[in-house]
């Protein structure tokens, strides 16, 4: 299929919500499907919305065995997710660094729920459902965000750790790795 333009922060269908899927195995569903995956795996992303393709329907797309852009993560299985339901299974959250190739260079400390359950269906209306913490956590919650029109700038609480990559590398080289508390050190 194609490679497309991802749509950038500023667009106002990334600030919509999408609707949902109703019909599964069809032609234009697959397409869709495809079409994201060729855009996620050109860019390198470890995951994709169809809002980020230009598509307000609810479809993500995660997944990786390995990640230049998260050299530190573990592998997150490749997972096709539709009309995606997240249940916050503990209070706790944890900060992790994120990016978004809407948001292209740039990257911010985000709070996540720690362990969730999430549930939808595949393209052939199967359903899913796993419970999973971590940087699985992590990616879904924020792919489930762009479904609801939110980008992960939104959710960074302190400004101080939002920055450019190259310049945020330079002050911690394992950037995508790094707790806070050892930021903090680093920047203080
Ligand atoms: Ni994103």
């Amino acid at each position: 299929m194609s490679i497309l333009t991802i749509v950038k922060m500023g667009n106002p269908q990334l600030a919509s919500v999408s609707s949902p899927i109703e019909n599964f195995s069809t032609r234009a569903l697959y397409d869709l499907i495809q079409d994201m995956q060729d855009t996620k795996q050109e860019k390198g992303g470890v995951g994709i919305a169809a809002p980020q393709i230009g598509h307000n329907k609810r479809v993500i797309i995660f997944g990786f065995e390995y990640s230049a852009r998260y050299p530190n993560e573990k592998p997150v299985p490749h997972t096709i997710l539709i009309n995606p339901i997240i249940e916050i299974l503990c209070d706790e959250m944890v900060d992790g660094w994120e990016g978004c190739l809407s948001v292209p260079g740039l990257r911010g400390l985000v709070p996540r729920y720690k362990k969730i359950k999430y549930s939808g269906y595949d393209p052939e209306g199967s359903p899913i459902s796993r419970i999973v913490e971590g940087f699985h956590a992590r990616s879904v919650q924020h792919e489930c965000d762009h479904l609801d029109g939110v980008l992960f700038p939104e959710r960074i609480k302190e400004f101080r750790y939002f920055g450019y990559e190259d310049e945020l590398k330079l002050a911690m080289p394992e950037l995508a790795n790094i707790p806070i508390k050892k930021y903090i050190e680093v920047k203080e």
